[in-house]
């Protein structure tokens, strides 16, 4: 019998889809949390480009794209000696546990999920991979008896779906599973669409120009996306919670964030301005919030044998984890264990 794993920090796991660009609302939302908080969590930042050819992609592109994400969550300070950054694919685990879960796991739980309904409309024919996605990523959380995981609400429903199967799988076979919490961000720091500030800021609106500001983005495509953010017919530049001062709201929090000033300040920096002056005001301060990231994310993507190196000693560490951990659930299910 193994042990329980003799546990200090709590451990969190999170997964992204390499698929999308980040944002600044991912970074100002979470990214920059997770960075300041690396020391006191054990950090699992997983790569999920398995999850990404449930919807197909082309091959080259995905390959690129799986190398810039685990770029950027360097670049934005995840240190890769506190944080265990891999890709799911490295580390075989995630398929094996994935597949012994589809074994406990009734189609109805599947069919019921929000996001699958969503994304199944818009295709012609409709793959098993799609069905199965929320599976796939029980087996991430759970092979590393992850205690918080950091999503945003639209995954919310998946990771109670991983604690249904952690329970059950449990129940079936003693046991063997951390069930996990979900860890939503707080509303504050939800910034929104420069293009319709009605809306949260969303990766998969972020490919519409005028949208969002990407994390890679040039100094000139921020300035533009936020010279044309879509703010309202008044002339008041106040922090202001009502929906049709949101964009103005919006403009404000991004300079509240990167400025790290306190909000009477911010008013009375920009009393008696107009709209054009902090948009230019916001934008520099983006610009300059995000210097750095981007610097540093282009050292690292012309240093590919580099990159590549971090994210083979990540999905060593990663396995670390996850090998015994699979070893104890083919047990349980009674395989014979070699
Ligand atoms: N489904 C998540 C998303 O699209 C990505 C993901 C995959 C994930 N595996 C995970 C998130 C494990 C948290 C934990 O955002």
């Amino acid at each position: 019998m193994s042990n329980p794993p003799v546990k200090h920090k709590p451990r969190v796991f999170s997964g992204v889809q390499p698929t999308n660009a980040l944002h600044i609302g991912n970074y100002l939302g979470a990214i920059r949390r997770w960075v300041q908080e690396q020391d006191q969590k054990e950090n699992f930042y997983c790569v999920v480009d398995m999850h990404a050819i449930t919807i197909p992609q082309d091959p080259e592109t995905l390959r690129r794209k799986t190398r810039e994400l685990a770029a950027l969550y360097i670049a934005c300070g995840l240190d890769p000696q506190k944080c265990v950054i891999f890709v799911q694919s490295h580390v075989r685990e995630h398929a094996e546990c994935c597949w012994i879960f589809n074994c406990i796991t009734p189609i109805g739980w599947l069919e019921r999920m929000t996001q699958y309904k969503s994304k199944a409309a818009t295709q012609e024919s409709v793959l098993t991979g799609l069905l199965d996605y929320p599976v796939l990523m029980a087996a991430d959380i759970l092979l590393y008896d992850a205690d918080e995981v950091p999503v945003g609400e639209d995954q919310k429903q998946h990771v109670e779906l991983t604690r249904d199967i952690a329970q059950r799988f449990n129940t079936l076979f003693g046991e063997t599973f951390v069930v996990p919490q979900p860890v939503i961000p707080q509303s504050g720091a939800r910034i929104r669409g420069f293009d319709d500030p009605s809306k949260k800021m969303s990766k998969s609106e972020a490919v519409n120009r005028g949208h969002a500001v990407l994390l890679t983005d040039s100094p000139d495509e921020i300035r533009r996306t936020i010279k044309r953010a879509v703010t309202d017919l008044g002339r008041e530049i106040v922090f202001n919670e009502a929906p049709e001062k949101a964009g103005v709201n919006n403009l404000l929090e991004i300079y509240e964030l990167l400025t790290a000033q306190r909000r009477p300040e911010i008013e009375a920096h920009f009393a008696g301005k107009g709209y054009g002056a902090l948009k230019t005001e916001v934008a520099e301060v983006v610009v300059e919030g995000l210097r750095p990231i981007r610097e540093r994310f282009d050292e690292l993507m012309s240093n590919p044998d580099e990159l590549d190196r971090i994210l083979d000693d990540g999905a060593e560490r990663a396995r670390a984890v996850a090998a015994p951990k699979m070893k104890e659930i083919k047990r349980k299910v009674g395989f014979i264990v070699r």
